[in-house]
């Protein structure tokens, strides 16, 4: 009984990272209609709203690569625009529905998939919070790169990652292309840099 449970699991792993955004947004839709990933109220520390609120400006930009149910927009406060983008449309639904009123109007839900989603503008700070290491190796790169142009002067990319030896090619390939500001260096790892 175990077997196909570990099973269905591997088996969306590797399409979550290898299938293309058709089979990425089926495998996340059909998890997130399956009860995971919503009403996660978990917030790292240091916290991840004290890391963003030093690196935002007042009524800031905030971008939110792989944004679930907008944990962070409910979170954040003084922003000037938040935009949410998510691969699984359950998932932005989900955030749209809880989007409190007052906020209405500085949020945008996406869903799209990151690896090749265009910003509409310039972001004072770019998160990736536990959703860059889905994408496949050679796309992290890619993508970071591409993202870079859409960064405010001085704005900032800002990297959430579990289990750190797992993802240390991640950080590895940060390390290695993009001037680091900032470097907790746990579990969560978090890199600021751009
Ligand atoms: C582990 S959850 C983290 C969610 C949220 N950032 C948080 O910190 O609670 C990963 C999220 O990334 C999204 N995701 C994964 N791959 C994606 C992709 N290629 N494009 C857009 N979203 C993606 C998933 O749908 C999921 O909502």
């Amino acid at each position: 009984m175990k077997l196909p449970v570990i099973f269905h699991g591997a088996m969306h792993a590797v399409l979550k990272r290898w299938g293309n955004s058709t089979v990425r947004k089926r495998i996340w839709d059909q998890e997130y209609g399956e009860g995971h990933w919503l009403d996660s109220e978990h917030i790292e520390r240091p916290s991840i709203c004290d890391l963003i609120d030093k690196y935002l400006p007042n009524r800031g930009t905030l971008l939110d690569l792989g944004c679930s149910d907008g944990l962070i927009a409910r979170t954040q406060c003084g922003l000037g625009k938040y935009t949410g983008v998510d691969v699984s449309k359950i998932a932005i639904e989900a955030a749209r529905k809880a989007t409190d009123k007052n906020k209405m109007n500085a949020c945008e839900w996406v869903c799209s998939d990151i690896s090749t989603f265009v910003p509409s503008c310039n972001a004072d700070v770019i998160l990736f919070r536990y959703s860059l290491y889905y994408l496949k190796k050679h796309e992290v790169g890619m993508t970071l790169k591409r993202y870079r142009r859409y960064l405010s002067g001085n704005g900032v990319f800002i990297v959430v990652m579990d289990n750190p030896k797992r993802h240390k090619w991640v950080a590895d390939l940060i390390r290695k292309n993009f001037d680091i500001i900032e470097l907790i260096d746990d579990n969560p790892v978090v890199l600021v840099f751009r």
